[in-house]
């Protein structure tokens, strides 16, 4: 697994993502949507217990200030619905992965930048992030899904105020709006809540977190019966033995260890 945009690092079963174009704010070129891709389509297999995994942005200016600009210069319609559609598909494996994504936002998060945050399962920002959908700004639309995620994450009106005026709000704001769970001082410290909270879960049966992401996912996908997924699901986790293992460790009166089977 060698990237050229990306920096991965395994703290002890939680992949560190870090997105590395400082010098352009770490705005989403080809290579980095490429190289996502390939990391939650397969290359995360290769992760020595992988158990969750946290995106952030290279230095504390930006997390990423959206997609790259400069490559859209030579785009028709064509292949400006294929960046989108490619990256749509890629934030969905984000949206989807099987374990926890975290974002850890640390400076700007624009356009497919706030919708690269969006698509994680948490948002956790320091207090210099900001956070706006700019694309009217170009006389574009999102094409990475905030026109869908945003309304969903703080709401119809809300979202299409940010949306239509391209404004840029705070990190508290953001929180206030509900789209991150938590603002703290810098990105050390969000780094520290990021990987508590992750350390937390990993100690919950891992074939329930995922089947949890999974159903709630469905809420949000009006091609799937959430309640269907949720009762399906329910009962495959019943006879698994990570269920067994719980349930018989609350008789114990101890702490369970799952194997997420
Ligand atoms: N694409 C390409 N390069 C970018 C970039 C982007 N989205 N954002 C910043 N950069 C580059 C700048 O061009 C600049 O490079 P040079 O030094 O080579 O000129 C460098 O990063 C530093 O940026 P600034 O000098 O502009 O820094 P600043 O502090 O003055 O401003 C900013 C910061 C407000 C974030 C400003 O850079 C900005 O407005 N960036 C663009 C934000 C934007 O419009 N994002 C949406 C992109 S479209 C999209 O994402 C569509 C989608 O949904 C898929």
């Amino acid at each position: 697994m060698k990237y050229e945009a990306l920096l991965l690092e395994n703290k002890d079963g939680v992949a560190i993502l870090t997105i590395n174009r400082p010098q352009a704010l770490n705005a989403i070129n080809k290579t980095v949507m490429t190289e996502l891709n390939s990391f939650f389509g397969q290359d995360y297999k290769s992760i020595d217990g992988l158990k969750s995994v946290i995106i952030t942005g290279a230095g504390n200016k930006a997390f990423v200030a959206g997609a790259d600009i400069k490559e859209f210069a030579s785009l028709n319609a064509a292949a400006g619905s294929a960046l989108s559609k490619y990256g749509q598909d890629t934030y969905m494996l984000i949206e989807n992965f099987h374990t926890p994504v975290i974002a850890v936002v640390n400076g700007f998060a624009l356009g497919g930048g706030c919708e690269l945050c969006m698509a994680c399962h948490m948002r956790i920002a320091s207090s210099n992030a900001k956070f706006g959908q700019p694309e009217v700004n170009l006389g574009l639309i999102p094409g990475y899904g905030a026109s869908q995620r945003l309304p969903q994450l703080i709401g119809k009106s809300k979202a299409l105020e940010l949306l239509l005026t391209a404004d840029m709000i705070s990190a508290e704001e953001a929180k206030s709006i509900g789209l991150v769970n938590h603002v703290v001082d810098d990105k050390s410290e969000a780094l520290d809540l990021a990987t508590t909270i992750l350390k937390k879960i990993s100690t919950k049966g891992p074939l329930a977190v995922a089947k949890t992401i999974k159903a709630v996912n469905a809420y949000y996908d009006e091609t799937q019966d959430g309640y269907a997924i949720e009762h399906q699901e329910f009962g495959q986790c019943i006879e698994s033995n990570d269920c067994k293992e719980g349930a018989l460790a609350f008789v114990e009166k101890r702490r369970a260890v799952f194997t997420g089977n």
